[in-house]
């Protein structure tokens, strides 16, 4: 992508948007960055970071959020899709076919698969607008990947990644139609130490359990190297392409 300047809406404040935020905002050429909350906190925006409240569950919310955005700026460059959902509350992640819910399910389709691409649906007329090539990137993970699955195990945030990856390439094929500059993306982050994945590190080795800022880092760089030839496919977080 060339380095021209930008305006940045991160969706989900977690741990690694977070990080992507802070180094978005270094960047000389950033002119602003929206980063999205389910609850902003109160002291919430600081320096070029903005905090606005946004809840994947529903369409509402998303569209008065970039309804808010479209007063500000008359157009975006880049949208990060950080928000996901591994467990929360009492939902845990399925072992097995006898700890399906119908409701864990749901709840995990529409934050991990549905709400994303309503996002992109309300965020495209700004990228259309947009100085340039754009960018819009969902955090997918490699456990979405169909033939990538070797242990089972995870229903849901399975197969609501895997349709995560199908909304993604969907996109790329249509806003390539309508002649759109946009960088169409679904990225693997790497095992990030972040409270998604706090309750499953006991196996992972300390080297290849990530800090937020160093998985951020790598993100940015990949998304930095992407061109229009990369629309419409799943990378990890080390630039090496993953299979659907
Ligand atoms: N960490 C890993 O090892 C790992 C591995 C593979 C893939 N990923 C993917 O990377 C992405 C970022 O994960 P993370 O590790 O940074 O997790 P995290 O720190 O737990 O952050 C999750 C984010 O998702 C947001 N979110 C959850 N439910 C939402 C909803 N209903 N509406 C709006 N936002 C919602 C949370 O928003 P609030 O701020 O409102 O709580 C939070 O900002 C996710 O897509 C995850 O699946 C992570």
């Amino acid at each position: 992508m060339t380095t021209s300047n930008f305006r940045a809406v991160v969706i989900g404040g977690g741990a690694i948007g977070t990080a992507l935020a802070d180094q978005l905002a270094n960047d000389k050429h950033c002119e602003g960055i929206v980063v999205t909350h389910r609850t902003p906190s109160k002291q919430s925006s600081t320096g070029k970071i903005t905090q606005l409240e946004l809840n994947l569950e529903s369409e509402a919310s998303i569209e008065s959020c970039f309804a808010s955005i479209a007063q500000q700026w008359p157009c975006i460059e880049k949208i990060y899709i950080c928000s996901g959902m591994l467990h929360e509350g009492v939902i845990r992640p399925e072992k097995s076919l006898t700890q399906l819910t119908s409701a864990h399910m749901t709840h995990s389709w529409l934050v991990n698969a549905v709400g994303p691409l309503l996002v992109a649906k309300h965020a495209e007329p700004l990228l259309k607008k947009s100085r340039g090539q754009s960018i819009f990137a969902a955090l997918s993970a490699r456990v979405g990947s169909i033939s990538d699955n070797r242990l089972g195990g995870w229903y849901g945030y399975r197969m609501a990644k895997a349709a995560l990856n199908m909304g993604v390439k969907n996109l790329a094929i249509e806003w390539q139609r309508k002649r759109m500059n946009t960088i169409c993306v679904a990225l693997h982050p790497g095992t990030t130490d972040s409270p998604l994945s706090a309750p499953f590190q006991a196996n992972v080795d300390s080297d290849k359990l990530f800090s937020p800022a160093y998985t951020a880092s790598h993100l940015l760089r990949l998304s930095s190297q992407l061109t229009q030839s990369h629309t419409g496919k799943f990378f990890a977080w080390d630039g090496s392409e993953l299979p659907w």
